[in-house]
């Protein structure tokens, strides 16, 4: 990167001291998580923003679902700044909060909302945590799908009963936890598309169905294909596949071991040298893992490019801009959730933070 920009950053961040906590998302870019004062999953960096609570600024480089999250979690005095408002995510983009509204009017109207309960992926905006919070859910992260879902299906009666739940946005972390963990099968889940009337269900796959899955999914994970992971398979001997739940079913059936960002390093960093990999998740992450861990062969999942585009727009230039602002008492892009938002989200959140684990 730039050396002119690498320097301002450092000089920005040392003229700011302990005012500024810089966090970084696994799927950054190397000249951003320079910068970092910590890296995570979306998980840990949701339990790290609150836990800093001295720190009057907390620069998030990650995309907005993820600063909306960490304002949420931290105290009124402090302050979010996503370095470019850009960083959008396609998947929390999917289910906008009129057509979640909806939703669960219907299924008021078809006599299940009572015994559903609604779990909101990370991967959302505040509105949509704040309704799980009003319909008492619970919001879960790609770390804890498996313990958020058990929780709720209990309250709805348990596993063996006949309660349900709504889990939003993303179909395949929702497809995946409950099959694969959960031991549910495929016919138990039914997708919610919300551009189709009554979500394009019948009233009796609705009345059977425990996964109502809302219809979204991530841009980038979605790419990964079976025919990427048989073709490793056929090239790259002994090569031991390790993908995102955000894949889609048969993808995630395929490989040998599945999780989200923290447990992919964690799972690359314990195996054994010269062991060979092929990861399916975003590539940022995939290609620090290569250049940190250099003793294992690690390679991408799809021949082709695949950045998530939008946490790229958080850039080194967009960091240097909201630091030297900073450095000069100016405070650029915060992030502020409306408090009757943050209050209702909160109580999905906390819900989640107390989950076992
Ligand atoms: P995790 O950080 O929870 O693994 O999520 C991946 C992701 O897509 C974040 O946007
Ligand atoms: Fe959203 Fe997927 Fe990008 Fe994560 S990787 S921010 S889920 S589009």
């Amino acid at each position: 990167s730039d050396p002119d920009l690498v320097a301002r950053a450092r000089a920005a961040k040392a003229a700011l001291g302990d005012s500024v906590f810089v966090l970084g998302h696994h799927y950054q870019r190397d000249e951003v998580i320079e910068f970092a004062d910590v890296t995570g999953d979306s998980f840990k960096l949701a339990r790290d923003a609150a836990a800093r609570p001295d720190a009057p600024y907390i620069v998030f480089c990650g995309v907005h679902f993820m600063a909306e999250s960490a304002d949420i979690l931290t105290s009124a005095e402090q302050t979010v700044i996503l370095p470019d408002l850009a960083a959008g995510c396609s998947m929390a983009d999917m289910a906008a909060i009129a057509q979640v509204e909806d939703c669960w009017e219907q299924l008021e109207a078809a006599g299940v909302a009572g015994r559903t309960v609604p779990v909101t992926y990370m991967n959302s905006s505040a509105a949509i945590k704040a309704f799980t919070g009003r319909h008492g859910g619970t919001i879960c992260t790609s770390s804890n799908a498996r313990t958020a879902l058990d929780w709720a299906f209990e309250q709805v009666g348990g596993l063996e009963g006949d309660g349900k739940v709504l889990f939003l946005p993303d179909q395949h972390l929702g497809r995946n936890t409950a099959v694969r963990e959960l031991g549910l099968t495929l016919d138990d889940c039914v997708v919610w598309d919300p551009h189709r009337p009554g979500g394009g269900l019948t009233a009796q796959q609705l009345a059977d169905a425990r996964m109502i899955l809302w219809r979204g999914h991530c841009s980038v994970h979605g790419r990964f294909s079976v025919e990427a992971v048989e073709t490793a398979r056929r090239e790259i001997p002994g090569v031991k596949v390790i993908v995102h739940p955000e894949c889609r079913y048969e993808v995630v059936e395929r490989a040998d071991e599945v999780g989200s960002t923290e447990k992919i390093i964690q799972t690359i960093a314990a195996a054994p040298d010269g062991t060979s990999w092929v990861v399916g998740t975003e590539l940022n992450l995939v290609r620090r893992l290569a250049a940190q861990f250099p003793k294992q062969r690690i390679a991408f999942l799809e021949k082709n490019v695949c950045y998530c585009s939008t946490m790229n727009r958080i850039d080194l230039p967009h960091l240097v801009w909201a630091l030297e602002s900073l450095v000069e008492g100016r405070v650029v892009n915060p992030i502020r959730v409306d408090p009757q938002v943050a209050a209702d989200a909160r109580s999905a959140l906390d819900r989640m933070l107390a989950l076992p684990g």
